[in-house]
């Protein structure tokens, strides 16, 4: 998770994450951005059924999911939501 930073500045799919409020305690947040980082490092447009199946395993007590495929999203689209 770290690694994907460059510095001080978040890889596009962390800042995604923080910008559309999908990280509320963070517990899962880790597991959910790798997953999503790989996804977008394959599969440049997914789809939303795409993105569901890369995050299955996922678990996330807090946000209900909703706003972690919209940062998922908005990580795919260059940032913009
Ligand atoms: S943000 Fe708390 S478990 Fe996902």
């Amino acid at each position: 998770m770290e690694g994907l930073a460059d510095g001080d500045r978040l890889d596009p799919v962390q800042q995604s994450f923080v910008d559309a409020g999908a990280v509320q305690c963070g517990f899962c947040t880790p597991g959910l951005v790798v997953a999503a980082h790989d996804l977008l490092s394959r599969v440049d447009r997914p789809s939303d059924a795409e993105i569901r199946e890369a995050l299955a395993g996922n678990l996330c007590r807090c946000t209900g999911y909703e706003k972690i495929l919209d940062a998922v999203r908005m990580a795919a689209n260059g940032g913009v939501a």
